[in-house]
């Protein structure tokens, strides 16, 4: 069974999905890590990132492993470095470039195959897994999105304000949901959950009677 969560930055999507998949015994997969690992490629090799041939010539040979508590790069463990702020800002044109999106919701459907799997991303239900037996668009208000991401940084002892990370929130979503390949985008099949005023906990329950009604069904 495939399980596909998409939503916008900042919606608490991976920390759920993964809890999500650990209830089920279901494998989770990182959607966002690959197109971080292809940026982080790119910014090291010297390769201009709005240069269509030669960022897909990376993102071909670049080597991602997604386990459990780790995120490989040609062998390397990337899992803090494609969190810094240099990558999330350097991602739009690998993001919205289709032969590298082509690339990766290939591999994403290579993994998912597998198994059992809970993934995580933009096009998940839309694309990569149109077939999905349970699709979730999980949401929050940029508000409450804002918040939550100061005080995360807050508590990791980074300074935020809260009107810089709205606005970069917003520039994001707004990269997210106007390109042309595999937009942010709820499938019309898929369940909306928005998360404001709700514990990490309460959703993932929510979540799991998403997924246990859904499983009832087949
Ligand atoms: O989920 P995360 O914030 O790690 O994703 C980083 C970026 O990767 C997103 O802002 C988005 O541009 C891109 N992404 C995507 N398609 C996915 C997952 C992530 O375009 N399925």
């Amino acid at each position: 069974m495939i399980v596909a969560i998409d939503g916008p930055a900042g919606a608490g999507k991976s920390s759920v999905a993964r809890a999500l998949a650990d209830e089920l015994g279901f494998a989770f997969l990182d959607t966002g890590a690959m197109y971080r690992c292809v940026t982080l490629a790119c910014l090291r090799s010297g390769v201009a990132l709005d240069d269509p041939e030669k960022s897909l010539s990376v993102a071909n040979t670049c080597h991602i492993e997604l386990g459990v508590d780790s995120v490989k790069l040609n062998g390397e463990d990337v899992s803090q470095v494609i969190r810094q702020p240099e990558v999330s800002q350097s991602i739009k044109p690998i993001a919205a470039h289709p032969g590298i999106r082509a690339l990766m919701v290939e591999r994403q459907r290579r993994i998912c195959a597998q198994g059992d799997y809970v993934t995580e991303g933009r096009d998940q239900g839309t694309v990569a897994f149109p077939m999905a037996e349970c699709k979730i668009f999980l949401t929050a208000s940029p508000g409450e999105r804002a918040r939550r991401r100061v005080e995360q940084l807050i508590r990791g002892g980074v300074q935020a304000d809260y009107q810089t990370i709205l606005a970069q929130q917003n520039e994001r979503d707004a990269n997210d949901s106007n390109r042309t390949i595999g937009p942010l985008r709820a499938a019309a099949d898929a369940i909306f959950v928005s998360t404001d005023g709700m514990s990490e906990q309460q959703v993932l329950e929510q979540l799991l009677s998403i997924v246990q009604s859904k499983r009832g069904m087949r």
